[in-house]
């Protein structure tokens, strides 16, 4: 039986895959846990067990661990790319200090770990289109740095020590329930928000920037299908390009105009954003991820945005009309 501990569970991510795995494996099997407690999420701290735990803290994550007699760590704690870009020195020592914490717990305590990485371990160098799973990987963000180092601190702990490590580059998530927590891609949420309380949005990203995006339902398919995975089947552990689609600040507004006709779209860009936009890929190729773990995303642009506007009009009581 799986006995889940997800650190930074009160994040983007963590808030909607804690309630998930609850109705998959129970409520009392999967402990949320984050470094403090955040209003507004209420609903998700009485639904389970609920502990503070600061990764950056050995022992407290260890007793956490025991208390709970867990078995399968989702390290979901971390320092996003533009916080990062902001706070370079507390981004490397939460994304890795505090990664080599839940793996050193994983070795002592027999755990799995799954650990997201992200299409921010990719740089200016590497191949931009259709960017193979095994390319060239130096990033020029501190956030990619840790991205790329722990990729690699994961399949040392795989090779080292038998620790059956896991994880996928996400791509830019795009989500309704928590906001994204400072990240580059994050531009993509809030144009859904915007487009629900004013028909308008200025966009900090450039026209013409394509990031690789994906709708959150996908991504927390992909987390629990990948920690399901018959180990015989894979080959690239820690970092699996996973991707849905591909998409600039146009393409997306053109896609919320098929809901909302008279959605403006406008520019002020944020030059340090928009040079690790830049450094980042157009488009994934997460082949690998379909072969070794028959990876599938269901939502296309068009029917993510038309779910994300129908959710958030509700979330927001926005009373502006959505066509289609
Ligand atoms: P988030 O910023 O929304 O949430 C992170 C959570 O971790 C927050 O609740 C924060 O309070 C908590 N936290 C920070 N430091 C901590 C510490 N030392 N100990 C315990 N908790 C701490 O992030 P997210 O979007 O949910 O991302 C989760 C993971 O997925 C990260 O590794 C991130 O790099 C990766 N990822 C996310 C995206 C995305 O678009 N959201 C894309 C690619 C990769
Ligand atoms: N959404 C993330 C970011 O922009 C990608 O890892 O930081």
């Amino acid at each position: 039986m799986r006995r889940i501990l997800i650190t930074g569970a009160l994040g983007q991510i963590g808030s909607e895959l804690t309630l998930e795995m609850r109705k998959i494996y129970g409520s009392g099997n999967v402990v949320a846990s984050n470094r403090r407690a955040k209003e507004g999420h209420e609903e998700l701290i009485a639904s389970g067990p609920f502990e503070i735990v600061d990764i950056n803290d050995l022992q407290t994550l260890s007793a956490a661990v025991d208390k709970h007699k867990i078995n399968t760590i989702v390290n979901l704690a971390a320092i996003l790319s533009a916080v990062g870009e902001r706070d370079p020195q507390q981004c490397w020592n939460i994304n890795m200090n505090g990664l080599y914490n839940v793996l050193e717990t994983a070795r002592e305590k027999n755990c799995m770990v799954f650990t997201p990485s992200s299409i921010a371990a990719f740089g200016p160098s590497t191949p931009k289109d259709s960017t193979p799973q095994d390319t060239i990987q130096r990033p020029t963000t501190m956030y990619g740095v840790t991205k790329v180092a722990g990729e690699l601190l994961c399949d040392y702990y795989f090779k080292k020590f038998g620790v059956d490590t896991r994880g996928v580059r996400f791509p830019g998530l795009i989500s309704y329930k928590t906001l994204p927590g400072g990240g580059t891609t994050d531009y993509a949420v809030h144009i859904y928000y915007e487009a629900l309380k004013s028909k308008k949005y200025t966009s900090f990203i450039r026209k013409g920037t394509y990031m690789d995006m994906m709708y959150i339902r996908d991504a927390l398919s992909a987390i629990i299908e990948l920690i399901e995975a018959d180990p015989g089947r894979l080959k690239h552990r820690n970092a699996f390009n996973v991707t849905a689609m591909s998409f600039d600040p146009e393409t997306l507004a053109a896609s919320i105009r098929k809901f909302i006709p008279e959605f403006e779209l406008s520019y002020d860009v944020d030059p340090i954003r928009q040079e690790i936009a830049d450094s980042w890929p157009n488009s994934l190729d997460d082949s690998a991820a379909r072969q070794e773990w028959d990876w599938n995303p269901k939502y296309d642009l068009d029917s993510m945005t038309k779910d994300m506007l129908e959710k958030l009009r509700v979330k927001l009581g926005s009373m502006i009309t959505i066509y289609g």
